[in-house]
């Protein structure tokens, strides 16, 4: 009788830590919506970039639906307009956006571009089924990632 209440204890806890965790990470602040806009947008590019990488590390089976789906999602996503998130003052609130955003702005934005492009590349490339430039473009794009994060997100939050 005990072990099967605990059982089932154990059961309701862990049904509680998953309908929770969304919000425990939830990046929405409505003090700083612009922050919250740009952070969700990040997550949303790296919830369909990383089982990209998983795929072609092995990590997860491959999957031509999958695969596919994500590359789409990515390139809506990658020409999504999200100024909004780095407009002038949203610079604000729990962040790792370096303020060289702020103030390198050119460059941000050609970072930006070169993400963009990528993205739209890869998305080329899952369609041709190419495995290889498949390979080659998903690479491409974590390049573009790294390119700004080394240069405009710092490690840690900055505020
Ligand atoms: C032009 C610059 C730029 C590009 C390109 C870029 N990032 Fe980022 N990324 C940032 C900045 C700046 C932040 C920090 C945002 C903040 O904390 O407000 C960030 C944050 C993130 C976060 C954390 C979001 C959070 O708050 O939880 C993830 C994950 C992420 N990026 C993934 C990616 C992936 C994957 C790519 C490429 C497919 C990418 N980024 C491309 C600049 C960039």
């Amino acid at each position: 009788m005990l072990k099967f209440s605990r059982r089932i204890l154990l059961c309701f806890t862990v049904a509680v830590g998953v309908a929770l965790s969304p919000l425990a990470i939830s990046h929405f602040d409505d003090k700083e919506v612009l922050q919250s806009y740009r952070q969700s947008w990040f997550a949303m590019v790296a919830t369909n970039f990383g089982p990209m990488v998983a795929m072609l590390k092995g990590e997860m089976p491959w999957s031509e639906e999958r695969m596919t789906a994500a590359a789409d999602q990515l390139a809506q996503l990658a020409v999504m307009d999200i100024s909004r998130g780095f407009a002038p003052g949203a610079d604000k609130g729990k962040t790792r956006a370096k303020p060289e955003i702020w103030s390198n702005r050119e460059d941000f934005e050609k970072k930006m571009q070169d993400m963009r492009d990528a993205a739209l590349e890869l998305q080329a490339a899952v369609q041709s089924g190419d495995r290889k430039a498949i390979g080659k473009n998903i690479a491409a794009t974590g390049e573009s990632c790294k390119a700004c994060h080394d240069e405009y997100k710092s490690e840690d939050y900055l505020y």
